[in-house]
């Protein structure tokens, strides 16, 4: 099968895997798109994606007994990106190293590189999950709203030169089959996933703002991930608790 289906414009490449999901696209099925007009982020937040990114979505189909253990493919995705940077880097020669922010970005130097984007689809017959994935690859930070460009760069800004969107799309492929869907159904690749997350995950260690809508922000630290995937934080009164659905970012 050609799982790839390339796109020069799209809303957004979660939405037209949205709209082949619903009409039976296989499980593999990759969208990618030069630039999406609507890309999202987590929180309904809009996600700049101008020609030069590398903006993709995987289709895929859990079985209905795995269904509870979706929200590892976000963590999985993750780990799947942050595996494609680290060989995108190595060939350019960028000394720098990736990290990973819980519960889906991908920073260097706490500046956002990649983010993922995963909506799931479970209702009917044949559930599935949408993998949105975003690398700032060959577009530069720079051209980005003052807002954004303090907080984001982009692999061609790192590099100082422009990387193959074909190479990377191959490389990012086979890091997503290396665990993806796997991870929902074999313990070996989830205990490697979270292996991964808390050594790489940068938040360990820092002080972070958690937020969630209607509550104001709390400080804590946050101190590793457990089995489930979520950040423990302790909060200053020493209790230590998982966060869940709220958002983590770097206290400043
Ligand atoms: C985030 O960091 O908040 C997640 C960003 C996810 C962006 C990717 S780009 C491909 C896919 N299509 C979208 O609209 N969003 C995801």
């Amino acid at each position: 099968m050609d799982r790839y289906i390339f796109l020069e414009s799209a809303t957004s490449t979660n939405d037209e895997a949205k709209r082949l999901g619903i009409e039976g696209a296989a499980a593999g099925t990759i969208v990618v798109a030069e630039r999406q007009t609507s890309g999202r982020g987590r929180m309904g937040r809009v996600w700049q994606s101008p020609e030069g990114g590398l903006w993709a979505s995987l289709i895929i189909r859990p079985e209905q007994r795995h269904i509870e253990k979706v929200t590892r493919i976000s963590l999985a995705a993750g780990v799947a990106v942050l595996d494609t940077l680290d060989e995108i880097f190595s060939e350019l020669s960028i000394v720098e190293r990736a990290g990973l922010g819980w519960p889906n970005d991908v920073l260097v130097n706490f500046k956002k590189v990649a983010g993922i984007l995963c909506e799931a689809h479970l209702a009917g017959p044949s559930p599935f999950v949408v993998v949105g994935m975003g690398i700032n690859l060959n577009n530069s930070a720079s051209a980005l709203p003052d807002e954004l460009r303090i907080i984001s760069t982009s692999v061609s800004d790192l590099g100082g030169k422009q990387f193959s969107q074909q190479a990377a799309l191959e490389k990012l492929t086979r890091m997503l089959d290396n665990r993806i869907p796997q991870v929902v159904e074999c313990a070996e690749t989830w205990i490697s996933t979270l292996e991964t997350w808390r050594e790489r995950c940068v938040l360990i260690g820092r002080e972070v703002t958690i937020s969630s809508p209607g509550s104001s922000p709390e400080k804590a630290i946050a101190t590793g991930i457990d089995s489930e995937g979520r950040l423990l934080v302790k909060a200053h009164n020493g209790e230590e608790r998982p966060v869940e659905f709220e958002e983590t970012t770097l206290a400043r």
